[in-house]
This record gives structure tokens, C-alpha cells and sequence, in this order.
């Protein structure tokens, strides 16, 4: 078993570039079977989560290879319309394949996806969404099971601006007959990547980073080729850890736009950020102070992404700073493994209280999820002495070789067995 092996209180200098966004190459991998040609998909990163949908391309008969920082996709042969239990078991998000399966064969079976470690999570909402499109659904033994012979455009609600259900939505409207608006739909980013990816496959889609999103349905085109954004999530996750190092470093190739609210609140504790077009400079160099309540809300609001990391970044400020997770029922479970590190925090169902403390002090930590994974990198930079973190499959489904980039910045960081 491999752990990350970190010696904190050193500072971070110099340049980073940050890698492509997870959350969006997923959903764009799905839309590529639309198409029956070649996806070519560049700022592809290194992740577990991404050699996973690529398994279930493989599966659904699509051939698709790595070269590089690149993905080249062929679902020309795509042959299958399921995606088993053990695929759906590997990324919770296979879900999102549902509407561009459906769309392209008129039938779809998948493994009814479980919870994860964020508590329940229901795809209530997606399905209402390709039942209105026209899809009969049904679940047997576990599995959801949706046909239809022809999919038809139309005006439909979704009941909570669900990232995955307007996805699927999207991907099911843009080969359905006439034309798809879409209301109450998420507005982050990756809809807005997702929107240029099928607009590049001549898929009419507008709207996007709106509450309302028009597709009008049609017959794709065969080939594409696409340039992921990059992750506002690892981008803000390299800003925690600067912040709480009295650090001095640059991220390129990002969008500063698409993670305001988290640059708003490092101003907030004390740091200097500048902005460019595509990169930005964050210095902090004295002791960062408590902030506001932090609470977490569908785009443009605070990303539930990078709560974690934040709450780290809170449990070496001056004061006590309240988050309030409203996206998920069960995400402070890396509250524990901060406790081990010496932070002082108190929760109370979705409230958590962090009083920020002098010091933490390095111990054996689990990550308990991706992004409560992340959080334990950013208090063991901070941590006196030497942390050790396990379970770093979770953290390896979004991070692209996390050691290297921190070591890249000056950090005491080893993977080590
Ligand atoms: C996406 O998940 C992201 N994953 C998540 O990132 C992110 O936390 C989440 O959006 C919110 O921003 C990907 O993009 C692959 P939702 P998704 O549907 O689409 C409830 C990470 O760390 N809901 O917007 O699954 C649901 O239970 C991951 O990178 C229903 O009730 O999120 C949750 O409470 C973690 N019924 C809330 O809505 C539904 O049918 C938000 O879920 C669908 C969702």
C-alpha cells in the first residue's frame, strides 16, 4: 500500500501549470458516442476516473487509446448499450453515459448507481428528464433500464440545477427530434465545456452557464477534436496550499473566472491574488484570519469541491470560521482525520465551526474521498513534522500526479510504499 509522505512547513515557490478538468473530459467521453467518427480530446489528465470511462468505451465496443496529454476516441463500432455493476462501481459518474447510450442505440441498461462517500445520491432527476424526452424507464434487478424508439425535444424542468442531469439531458436532446429547452439547469463551467464539444460535433446547443439551455436536436457530425478547460477544483486546491504556507507561486493555463468565489475568499483571509487572462499569482505571507460563514451552493456559489481544502486552510487562521455543506448530506468526513492533525473543529449535521489553531502536527491520516483527500495534502503542508496519508485511490481519481506538481513548488512530498 502506497502512501504520500509529507514534511510540512515549507514554503511554495515558483510555477505550475494545472492539468485538464476532471468533470469535464467525463461527461465529453460520453458525448463522444454520439458521434460514429473520432473524438480527439487534448488537456486529457492522467486520472483514474478517466482510464475508467475510457474502460466503458472499451466495453460499449468504442477503441480508444492515450497519447500523451491526448485521447483519441473511434465509436465507429460501438456494439453495446450496458454498462455493468463493476464498471458503474469503479465511477460513480458512469451515470452521465445514460442519455448519450440511449440516444445513440434507443435502448440503455445500466447498474442503478449506488451512494459514495458523500452520502445518497439519487439520479431521480435525470431520469424524470429522459422520461419527459420520450424514454420508457423501468428498474429490474438493479439495473435501470430505459428505451425509446425516438427521442422528441421539449420544454422541461429540472427540480434542482443537478450537474449530471442537465448533461444527460443534454447529450439525450441533441439527437432527439425538434428542439430542447432546458430550465433550472447547472451553470458550472463543465456544462460550458460540454456545450463547445458538442457544438464542434454541429450539435446547435446555447445557453449554457445559464439557467436555460436551448439543443436543438440532429445528426452529428462523424469526427471532432477538443481542448478540455482546465480544473477550477485543482487550480483552488494548489491556492489552499499556498495560502496556508506563506506561499509565493503561479498557476497557468486557468481560468480565474470560473473559480471567483474562491479566490474572493483567500482576499478575504489575507492573501494577495492578481489575476491575468489564463494564470494567476497568489503570495501569503502572514497568519490568514477567519472569514465569513462559508456555505457551499450550485454555481456561481461556493464550490462544495473545494470545501475540504478550505476547511483545512481555515484550521490555521486567526478565529473561528462556520461552513455550511448544502450540496451533500455526508461531506466532513475528513473532519476526523483533520482532528488527528490537531485542528479544532466542531460539526452539528451540515454546520461545521473551525477555530483556527498555532500549529497541527503531522500524523498517519486516511483519505476518505477525493476532494477530503486533498484536504489532508493541504494541512499536512502546513503540519509540523512528518504526515502520512493512505488510501490514495481516492486522491488519484482527480489529482494528475499531485507529489510531483507540489515537489515542482518546493514541497517535502514522496509517494512512497
Ligand atoms: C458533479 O456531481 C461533480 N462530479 C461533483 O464532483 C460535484 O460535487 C457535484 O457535481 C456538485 O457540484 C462530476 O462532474 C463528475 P449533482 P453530480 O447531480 O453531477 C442531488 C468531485 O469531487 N441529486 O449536481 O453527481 C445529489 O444527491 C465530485 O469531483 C438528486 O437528488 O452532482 C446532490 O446532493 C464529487 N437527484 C446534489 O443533487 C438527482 O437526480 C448535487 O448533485 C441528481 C442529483
Amino acid at each position: 500500500m502506497s502512501v504520500l509522505r509529507i514534511n510540512g512547513e515549507r514554503e511554495l515557490r515558483g510555477s505550475m501549470r494545472v492539468h485538464g478538468a476532471k468533470n469535464s473530459v467525463l461527461p465529453i467521453i460520453a458525448a463522444s458516442i454520439l458521434a460514429s467518427g473520432e473524438t480527439v480530446l487534448h488537456n486529457c489528465p492522467n486520472l483514474s476516473d478517466v482510464d475508467a470511462a475510457v474502460k466503458i468505451l472499451g466495453h460499449l465496443g468504442c477503441v480508444a487509446r492515450r497519447e500523451g496529454e491526448s485521447v483519441i476516441i473511434n465509436s465507429a463500432k460501438m456494439s453495446r448499450c450496458d454498462i455493468p455493476h463493476d464498471l458503474m462501481r469503479e465511477m460513480r459518474s458512469s451515470v452521465i453515459f445514460l442519455g448519450a447510450i440511449l440516444a445513440r442505440t434507443g435502448e440503455a441498461k445500466l447498474s442503478m448507481p449506488g451512494g459514495c462517500e458523500l452520502g445518497p445520491r439519487p439520479v431521480d432527476i435525470h431520469l424524470s428528464a429522459l422520461r419527459e424526452l420520450g424514454a420508457e424507464i423501468s428498474e429490474e434487478g438493479g439495473n435501470i433500464i430505459c428505451r425509446a424508439s425516438k427521442l422528441r425535444g421539449c420544454r422541461l424542468n429540472l427540480n434542482f440545477p443537478s450537474v449530471g442531469a442537465t448533461e444527460n439531458t443534454m447529450l439525450a436532446a441533441a439527437l432527439a427530434e425538434g428542439s430542447t429547452i432546458i430550465t433550472n439547469a447547472a451553470r458550472e463551467p463543465e456544462i460550458w465545456d460540454l456545450q463547445r464539444y458538442l457544438n464542434s460535433l454541429g450539435v446547435d446547443v446555447r445557453g449554457a452557464g445559464t439557467s436555460t439551455i436551448f439543443v436543438e436536436g440532429t445528426r452529428v457530425k462523424s469526427d471532432a477534436s477538443h481542448r478540455v478547460i482546465s480544473d477550477r477544483i485543482v487550480a483552488s486546491t494548489f491556492m489552499a496550499a499556498a495560502a496556508v504556507t506563506r506561499s509565493d507561486i503561479e498557476l497557468t493555463d486557468v481560468i480565474p473566472a470560473h473559480f471567483a468565489t474562491v479566490t474572493k475568499t483567500l482576499r478575504e483571509m489575507g492573501c494577495r491574488i492578481e489575476t491575468g487572462s489564463d494564470n494567476l499569482r497568489i503570495r501569503s505571507n502572514g497568519r490568514l484570519k477567519a472569514v465569513r460563514p462559508i456555505m457551499t451552493e450550485p454555481y456561481p456559489g461556493f464550490p462544495t469541491d473545494v470545501q475540504p481544502q478550505l476547511m483545512a486552510t481555515a484550521t490555521s487562521a486567526e478565529g473561528t470560521t462556520v461552513f455550511v455543506e448544502n450540496i451533500f448530506d455526508n461531506r466532513y468526513r475528513h473532519v476526523e482525520e483533520l482532528r488527528r492533525l490537531g485542528a479544532d473543529i466542531e460539526t452539528a449535521g451540515r454546520v461545521a465551526m473551525v477555530t483556527g489553531v498555532k500549529k497541527l502536527h503531522g500524523a498517519p491520516v486516511k483519505a476518505t474521498d477525493l476532494r477530503g483527500g486533498a484536504a489532508l495534502i493541504v494541512a499536512a503542508l502546513f503540519a509540523e513534522g512528518t504526515t502520512e496519508i493512505s488510501e490514495l485511490s481516492h486522491i488519484d481519481r482527480g489529482y494528475d500526479n499531485i507529489e510531483q506538481a507540489l515537489r515542482s513548488l518546493g514541497a517535502d512530498i514522496v509517494r512512497a510504499d
